[in-house]
């Protein structure tokens, strides 16, 4: 995990500077330095939840509001705090619920969700975000869809961006891209992109992605790679991720190395387990079990 802390405390110093309710002297402001730094430091220690508090990479993003706002709310979290002045600091938007693949662990994808389907509207959008930017970090553009599908993905990016805000896309990839959308995807500032292959050839991927075509995730990848590459960016930080089940346990090793395709990282992710499900699915390493619904 790294955290720019430098980049980060320059560039917060500045703003706090230029802000005239936060007129300090020199001795003050690297007193105001030092305890960023810790704060930061802190969040380090803190990085207990299945996901980190907060990205690390979304540092970068980080404003005086968007602290004071976050500690506000880890203040509440801890007080257990049922009314809350804190506002989200991390936002999941999903942009549709509707999905190309049938994944059989996933409501969408066994079209059992309760909810209407529906695309999300760009202007809607755009207000959301307007409510969240002084505070949210972290958006996440996805959640039980496949957010390639949204015609304006790549303009909800855009605008997330414009608005300092870190946003991250989770995809299956298995979509035939029209010419150019691969490299407007890399240049709209998107923060991370997540690709999910869940097996290594297609017989064992599309256990899980049923109507997924490995050879066309792979294709999309190496363009991605390559774009991103050719265009000398260091966003998104391209994410490949393998969901760990018994059909796929004997190819984790193999994955991991797929690193050499110029992937930024790659990761072996836990399933969600309800007492619902089909124990079928589960790893023997029970270390890669999300467990979920126990008390
Ligand atoms: C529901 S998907 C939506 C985004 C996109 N369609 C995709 O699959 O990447 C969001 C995330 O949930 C993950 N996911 C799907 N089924 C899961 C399961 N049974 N347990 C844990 N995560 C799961 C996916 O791998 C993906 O990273
Ligand atoms: S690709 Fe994503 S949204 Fe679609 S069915 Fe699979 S997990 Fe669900």
């Amino acid at each position: 995990m790294s955290i720019i802390v430098t980049a980060y405390t320059e560039s917060i110093t500045e703003e706090w500077r230029k802000n005239s309710r936060f007129k300090m002297s020199a001795k003050e402001q690297n007193k105001k330095d030092k305890e960023i730094t810790s704060f930061i430091e802190s969040l380090k220690a803190t990085d207990t939840f299945r996901y980190p508090f907060i990205e690390p990479e979304s540092i970068k993003n980080l404003t005086i509001k968007k602290i004071e706002n976050y500690k506000l709310a880890m203040k509440e979290k801890s007080l257990k705090k049922t009314k809350l002045e804190s506002s989200p600091y991390r936002i999941f938007i999903d942009p549709m619920n509707a999905c190309n693949l049938r994944c059989p662990l996933c409501p969408t994808g066994l079209k059992k969700s309760e909810r209407k389907t529906s695309i999300m509207d760009f202007n809607f959008f755009k207000k959301i975000v307007d409510e969240v930017q002084e505070y949210c970090i972290e958006l996440h553009l996805y959640n039980w869809g496949e957010p390639t599908l949204h015609k304006q993905l790549i303009d909800m990016i855009k605008y997330c961006n414009d608005k300092n805000i870190w946003v991250r896309i989770a995809t299956n990839f298995s979509l035939k891209y029209k010419e150019g959308y691969i490299k407007d995807l890399i240049h709209s500032g998107l923060s991370l992109l997540h690709i999910d292959i869940d097996g290594i050839g297609q017989e064992v991927y599309s256990k899980y992605r049923i109507r997924g075509k490995y050879d066309l995730v792979i294709k999309n990848l190496k363009e991605t790679v390559k774009i991103k590459k050719e265009s000398k960016l260091k966003y998104p930080l391209i994410e490949i991720a393998m969901l760990a089940m018994k059909q796929n346990e004997h190819q984790h090793k193999e994955f991991l190395n797929f690193k050499e395709l110029g992937v930024d990282i790659v990761k072996i992710d836990k399933i969600q387990h309800n007492p619902n499900m089909d124990e079928g699915w589960l790893p023997k390493n029970k270390k890669l079990i999300y467990k979920m619904y126990e008390g």
